[in-house]
């Protein structure tokens, strides 16, 4: 008998309606088990307002638990297990940073819109609120900088530099249009220098979960499954990107290896992104077609949730109240509004 996984789900019939458990795609099988909702970052942020328990627990990283406290309901509280796990990327840009670099964007001249995406702090979503930008998800990434682009501006888009490559290669913007901008711990390196007149400016950061699939790794896995398909996610780099046969956000690679399984059985896909994900579709489509991931690669934060961490804020709640994610009331609206203007744009 597994004992955490009993009083889990004892806690879970005790609660009834009055909780709500989601899970981002890259948990474990064990953790995601246990959620009443599974989804990308898109999917968990758009189900939250339609969600009726008082209680939210997020199993994902801090910056997933950030969004659903946005777009909860008065009264609704957000649980985080694991409230140290925060995104690697989302690290990349301090808020102190974010805000001088658009400063100083300014100060030259350039009337800019960010588009932030969803893996940034509730601190660079307000920053982004702020200037009339709006946040981004991996999955509608494509929408979101053609519709900051219409705004008649330049568009900024933060922190990552690789899907702000992938997305302007789908959207015909050449490389002599963008600019990764030379920041140091004080801003933009000599200013002056770098072409900030660029239509589309990208900040330099990256997933190093991601950013660590390399052109060869494609290769390799060509030579090693003749005739396999591979699909990668978009925070890969551009040159690994351009190798695979498709690419997409979490929630298009989940649809990608349903319709191989469907419509190619016996078929083999190879798959660029974190591993938890990909062995769980290979489990899920096994003896239909073969799925492998492109490399071992593991997301250390998201592994940093457990069905033990699991179980302890869940009986926080039960016991005492448990501790809720709490947003800061200054940073509540603007950051609130730059992710509602992205589930307006994309319809909800
Ligand atoms: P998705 O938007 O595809 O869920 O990706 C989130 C993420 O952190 C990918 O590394
Ligand atoms: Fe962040 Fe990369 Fe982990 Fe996704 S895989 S949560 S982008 S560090």
């Amino acid at each position: 008998m597994n004992t955490t996984a009993d009083a889990i789900a004892a806690i879970k019939t005790k609660l009834g309606r009055d909780l709500c458990i989601m899970g981002h795609h890259y948990q474990n099988d064990a953790v995601m088990a246990h959620c009443d909702i599974s989804g990308d970052s898109l999917e968990l942020a758009r189900r939250v307002p339609r969600i009726d328990a008082a209680r939210i627990v997020l199993c994902g990283v801090y910056f997933m638990g950030e969004s659903a406290a946005l777009l909860a309901r008065e009264g609704q509280t957000v649980h985080l297990p694991e409230p140290d796990a925060d995104c690697l990327m989302s690290a990349m840009i301090p808020i102190r940073l974010a805000r001088r670099v658009l400063e100083q964007l300014a100060l030259g001249g350039r009337d800019i819109v960010p588009l932030a995406y969803a893996n940034t702090s509730l601190a660079v979503k307000a920053l982004t609120g702020e200037y009339g930008g709006a946040v981004c998800t991996s999955a509608n990434a494509e929408t979101m900088l053609a519709w900051a682009f219409q705004q008649g501006k330049g568009v900024i888009f933060m922190p990552d530099k690789n899907l702000g490559h992938n997305i302007a290669n789908r959207l015909g913007i050449s490389e002599n249009e963008r600019h990764v901008l030379r920041i140091d711990g004080r801003g933009l390196i000599e200013p002056a220098s770098q072409p900030l007149d660029r239509k589309l400016l990208l900040w330099p950061g990256a997933c190093s979960i991601h950013a660590r699939f390399r052109p060869e790794f494609v290769e390799r896995a060509r030579a090693g499954y003749p005739g396999c398909r591979i699909a990668a996610h978009p925070e890969c780099r551009q040159e690994v990107i351009a190798l695979c046969d498709a690419a997409g956000s979490t929630s298009f690679l989940i649809k990608e290896a349903a319709r191989v399984a469907e419509s190619d059985s016996g078929g083999t896909l190879v798959i660029g992104t974190e591993e938890n994900l990909v062995r769980r579709l290979a489990k899920r489509h096994r003896g239909k077609c073969s799925i492998f991931p492109l490399s071992h690669a593991i997301c250390p934060e998201m592994s940093k949730v457990t069905e033990e961490k699991l179980l302890a804020v869940l009986e926080g709640i039960v016991g005492r109240g448990g501790e809720p994610l709490e947003i800061p009331e200054n940073f509540f609206e603007p950051a609130r509004l730059s992710l509602t203007r992205m589930l307006e744009v994309c319809g909800k």
